[in-house]
Parts: C-alpha cells; sequence; structure tokens
C-alpha cells in the first residue's frame, strides 16, 4: 500500500517571541484535528544532536569559529534528518520542529554574516530537497523580544549576543519569508497572546484543509 508522507512544520523567531508558548498551541491545535505528529527541536531531537546541540549553546572563553558553529549545526541536523525526520515523514507521521534551516540562514547567514551560499550547498547535501512545507515565523521588534528574553535565569551562547546581531537575525528571516511566501507564515507577535494564536490558528486551519 502507498503510505502518503507526512506533513513537515517548522516554528522560527528570534529570541523572546513566544516560541515555547506557542508551540504548545500548535500542538493543541493538531490534536484537536487528530493528527498523529512527531515534535522534535533543533538544534537536537536525537541524543547525538542534544550534545551537539549543548556543545554550541555552552557560554566559553574560547571564541567559537563562525565556520566551526555552522558545521556543527548541520553536524546535529544531518543526524536528525536521519533518525528521527525522515523515518517519521516516511511512515505518514507529521513532524514539528522547534527551528530548522531556516534559523541557520538566519544566525549564521544573518547574524554571524556567513556566505548564504554556502550555507545552501550545505542545506542541499544534508536535506537532499526536503523541505518543510509549511514555516511558521513569529515576528517581533527586537527590543521587544530582548526585553523578554533577559528574564530568564541564565543566557546561552546565542542569547548574550548584542541587539545588531538579533537585527540581523530577524532581518534574515523576514527575507526569507519574503522570498518564499508560499511557504513561510508570519505572525505578528506583538499582540495579545489571543491574538497570536487566532492568527496560528488561521494559518494551521487553512494549512490542514490543503494536506
Ligand atoms: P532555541 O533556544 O530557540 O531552541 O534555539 C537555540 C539557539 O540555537 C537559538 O539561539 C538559535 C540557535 N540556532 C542557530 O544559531 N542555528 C540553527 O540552525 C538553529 C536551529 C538554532
Amino acid at each position: 500500500m502507498n503510505q502518503s508522507m507526512g506533513r513537515f512544520i517548522t516554528l522560527e523567531g528570534t529570541e523572546g517571541v513566544g516560541k515555547s508558548t506557542n508551540l504548545q498551541f500548535i500542538q493543541s491545535v493538531l490534536e484537536q484535528h487528530q493528527i498523529d505528529y512527531q515534535l522534535t527541536r533543533e538544534p537536537g531531537g536525537t541524543p547525538l544532536a542534544e550534545e551537539v546541540r549543548e556543545l554550541l549553546l555552552a557560554n566559553r572563553d574560547e571564541i567559537v569559529a563562525d565556520d566551526a558553529e555552522l558545521l556543527l549545526v548541520f553536524a546535529a541536523r544531518a543526524q536528525h534528518l536521519e533518525q528521527v525526520i525522515r523515518p517519521a515523514l516516511n511512515n505518514g507521521r507529521w513532524v514539528l520542529c522547534d527551528r530548522f534551516t531556516d534559523a541557520t540562514f538566519a544566525y549564521q547567514g544573518g547574524g554571524r554574516g556567513l556566505d548564504t551560499d554556502f550555507i545552501s550547498r550545505l542545506e542541499s547535501m544534508v536535506q537532499r530537497g526536503l523541505q518543510p512545507d509549511l514555516t511558521i515565523l513569529l515576528d517581533l521588534p527586537v527590543e521587544v523580544g530582548l526585553a523578554r528574553a533577559s528574564q530568564r535565569a541564565e543566557l546561552d551562547r546565542f542569547e548574550n549576543e548584542k541587539l545588531a546581531f538579533f537585527e540581523q537575525v530577524r532581518s534574515a528571516y523576514l527575507a526569507r519569508a519574503a522570498a518564499e511566501p508560499d511557504r513561510f507564515a508570519v505572525i505578528d507577535a506583538s499582540g495579545t497572546l489571543d491574538q497570536v494564536q487566532e492568527q496560528i490558528r488561521v494559518v494551521l486551519e487553512q494549512f490542514l484543509q490543503q494536506s
């Protein structure tokens, strides 16, 4: 029997946009529609990839070379795709992933200023054409997000970056969304939680109808 592939949804945004709360909301909508899905995240999602995540997020005295950071991100992604994402999609399960390669274009491309052609080549090598079917981008002015994120107990190596870094991350996300309007849904995350979730619900209902 020919089983259909699962659908692949990713959630993106800069620091403090409300990713965790809204991820739970997306789960609740999928559950209301009785969708069988796998929740996962990047960097991470397998034991090895979670170890790479720890390496990436740890604050350290040694300066991390931008290329090393990029390659670690893709090493974790290769493992995650092989062990979790492809098997789930091939079994007809949906995958809901907290961040994916758009984060690499935003953080390593926009934030660190790495060559996007180089990132694209790694993307092709590791993903072999696999792309999310829907990417929900929570968008918020950087100062607002950082003010929220700064309430957290301990800031990781990325959260400790400066405002200018996050401005570049945000611009890179928005540029990607503008370039691929069919895949991206940009959500204005500056409203109340209810307003934000209403926007997300509309996007998901529409996506579910097409799926
Ligand atoms: P999270 O805390 O939102 O789960 O994400 C961990 C951090 O990793 C976040 O600051 C963004 C960063 N990151 C990258 O720099 N590149 C990537 O490709 C991914 C997936 C995350």
